[in-house]
C-alpha cells in the first residue's frame, strides 16, 4: 500500500468536497474536520444504512435519542470521571508539549499493548525515548479525556457538566424507560447515533482519532448466562456489515483486548482493527459490558433497573453487549478500500458502494448547446431524482471529463442523452463505473 494513501485521500476529500479541516478560514482547530457537502451525504448514507439494518429491520432493537449533556452523576456511575477513562500522558520537559505515551512507545517500536503507567515510565528510562523535538520526557500520568464545562449562569463545582464521552451510558440510563413505556421482549437491544466527545491528547490521522467525533452504538441486554452465545452472533454481525457498506474485509482483523487496555466496564472486548496505511488501528469495538452500567446506575440514581421475566416473572438486572462503530473511522475506512488507482485508464475512482455512493448518477446530455437533448436529459434527471434522489446534473466540459469526476466522487451510473436517445429508441447510455461498460436502456428500465 503506497505510504502516501492516507494523504492522497486527505486530498481527494478536500479537493471534491468531502472533509475539510474544522474552521480552517481560522488556521484550524486540532481535532476537528468539517463534512462539505459529499462528505455530508456519505456520512448520512451509512448512518442511514446502520439505522435500516440495525433497527428497522430488526424486531428486538428499539432507537433512542439521548441528549448530550447528562447529569454528572451519569459519569460517576459508569466509571468516566474516575482514572478508568484516562489516556498515559508524558510532558516534553523543555517546551511543556504534551503527548500520549502509548503513542510515543509505538513511533519508538516498542508495543504499549497491556503495560501499565509504570511499565511505559520504564520504557521511556531503559530505551532512551525522547520527545518528537528530542528533549527529555517527563512522568507518565493519567489524563482524563472528558471535555467539561457549565451548564447555566453560574460557573461553579455545582454546575459542572461534561459533554458525552460516549453515546452509550444515554441508552442505559433510559433502560427502565424504555422497558416502562414499550414492553420488549427479552433479550432486546437499545440503538443510538450521536456525537461524543473526547479531549484526546494528540488527535491524529486525518479524521482517524479526533475530538469531537460521532459513534453508532448498540447496547443489547442479555442473561449473565448467555452473554458469549450473544457475542458471537454480533460479532458475525460485524463481518455482514463490513459487505454491506464496502469496508475490505481482508483488510480487517480482531484483537482480543487484555491488561490494563481493556476498558474498566469490560470482561471482554474485541476490537476489529483495520490496516490503515498509517498502521494496524482499532476500527469498532465489541464489549461484554456486564451488568456493571445498570448495577451502577441502580445503586447511584436509588431506581430499580430489574427487569421481569415474561414467562416467569423473574427480576433481574441483565447484561450487557456492546457493539460501537466510530462514524468517522467508518468514512476513513471505506474511502481506503474504496480509494483505487486505475493506471490503465489513467483515472482515480472510489470504488462505494451503491448503498452509500453520495451521488447514485449523474445525469447528462452529450452536448450542452444543443436544447432538445438537454430538455430529454431532464426530463430523465428529474425522474431518476424523483425515484432514487441522489443525482446530479452534470454537463461541464466533454464527457470524458465528466466520466473523470464522476469516478474520483464514486459515483457508481453516469446516465448520458444522446441523438440515438431522441432519433432511434429512446434508449440512453448508461456507464457502470467499475467495469467502464455502456449499456443502452430506457429511462424507466433504469
Ligand atoms: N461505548 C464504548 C466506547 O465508546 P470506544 O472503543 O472508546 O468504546 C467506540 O469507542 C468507537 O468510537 C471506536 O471503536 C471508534 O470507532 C470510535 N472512536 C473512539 N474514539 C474516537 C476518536 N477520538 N475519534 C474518532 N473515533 C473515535
Amino acid at each position: 500500500m503506497s505510504k502516501n494513501r492516507l494523504e492522497d485521500i486527505t486530498a481527494l476529500a478536500k479537493r471534491r468536497g468531502f472533509v475539510y479541516q474544522g474552521s480552517e478560514v481560522y488556521g484550524g482547530l486540532a481535532g476537528t474536520w468539517d463534512y462539505g457537502p459529499l462528505g455530508v451525504q456519505l456520512k448520512r448514507n451509512i448512518q442511514n444504512l446502520w439505522w435500516s439494518t440495525f433497527v428497522e429491520q430488526r424486531d428486538d432493537m428499539y432507537g433512542v435519542d439521548a441528549a448530550i449533556l447528562m447529569n454528572p452523576k451519569v459519569w460517576q456511575a459508569s466509571g468516566h470521571t474516575g482514572a478508568g477513562f484516562a489516556d498515559p500522558m508524558v510532558e516534553d520537559l523543555e517546551n511543556k508539549k504534551r503527548y500520549r505515551a502509548d503513542h510515543l512507545l509505538e513511533d519508538a517500536g516498542v508495543d504499549p499493548l497491556g503495560m501499565t503507567l509504570a511499565d511505559m515510565q520504564q520504557t521511556i528510562i531503559d530505551k532512551d525515548i525522547k520527545s518528537p523535538d528530542g528533549n527529555e520526557l517527563g512522568e507518565v500520568r493519567q489524563f482524563n479525556m472528558m471535555f467539561q464545562t457549565h451548564a447555566g449562569p453560574i460557573q461553579d463545582d455545582n454546575s459542572k457538566v461534561y459533554l458525552r464521552p460516549e453515546t452509550a451510558q444515554g441508552m442505559f440510563v433510559n433502560f427502565k424507560n424504555v422497558v416502562d413505556s414499550l414492553q420488549p421482549d427479552f433479550p432486546f437491544g437499545l440503538a443510538q447515533i450521536g456525537k461524543a466527545f473526547r479531549n484526546e491528547i494528540s488527535p491524529r490521522e486525518f479524521v482517524f482519532r479526533t475530538r469531537e467525533f460521532e459513534q453508532m452504538e448498540i447496547e443489547y441486554f442479555v442473561r449473565e448466562d448467555n452473554w458469549e452465545e450473544v457475542f458471537d452472533q454480533w460479532r458475525e454481525q460485524f463481518y455482514e456489515w463490513f459487505d454491506l457498506v464496502g469496508i475490505d474485509k481482508s483488510k480487517i482483523s480482531e484483537l482480543d483486548v487484555v491488561g490494563d487496555d481493556l476498558a474498566h466496564y469490560s470482561k471482554k472486548t474485541i476490537d476489529f482493527e483495520y490496516d490503515f496505511s498509517f498502521g494496524r488501528k482499532e476500527l469498532y469495538g465489541l464489549a461484554y459490558r456486564t451488568d456493571h452500567d445498570l448495577r451502577n446506575h441502580q445503586e447511584h440514581s436509588g431506581k430499580s433497573m430489574e427487569y421481569i421475566t415474561k414467562d416467569t416473572q423473574e427480576k433481574i438486572i441483565p447484561h450487557c453487549i456492546e457493539p460501537t462503530f466510530g462514524v468517522e473511522r467508518t468514512v476513513l475506512a471505506i474511502l481506503d478500500s474504496a480509494y483505487t488507482e486505475d493506471t490503465e485508464n489513467k483515472r482515480v475512482y472510489l470504488k462505494l458502494a451503491e448503498s452509500i455512493a453520495p451521488v447514485r448518477y449523474a445525469v447528462s446530455p452529450l452536448l450542452k448547446n444543443k436544447p432538445e437533448l438537454v430538455d430529454k436529459a431532464r426530463e430523465v434527471y428529474k425522474m431518476l431524482q424523483a425515484k432514487y434522489g441522489r443525482v446530479v446534473w452534470d454537463d461541464n466540459g466533454n464527457i470524458g471529463k465528466r466520466y473523470r469526476r464522476q469516478d474520483e466522487i464514486g459515483t457508481p451510473w453516469c446516465v448520458v442523452i444522446d441523438f440515438d436517445t431522441l432519433e432511434k429508441d429512446g434508449k440512453v447510455s448508461i456507464r457502470n463505473r467499475d467495469t467502464l461498460e455502456q449499456t443502452r436502456l430506457k429511462p424507466e428500465e433504469i
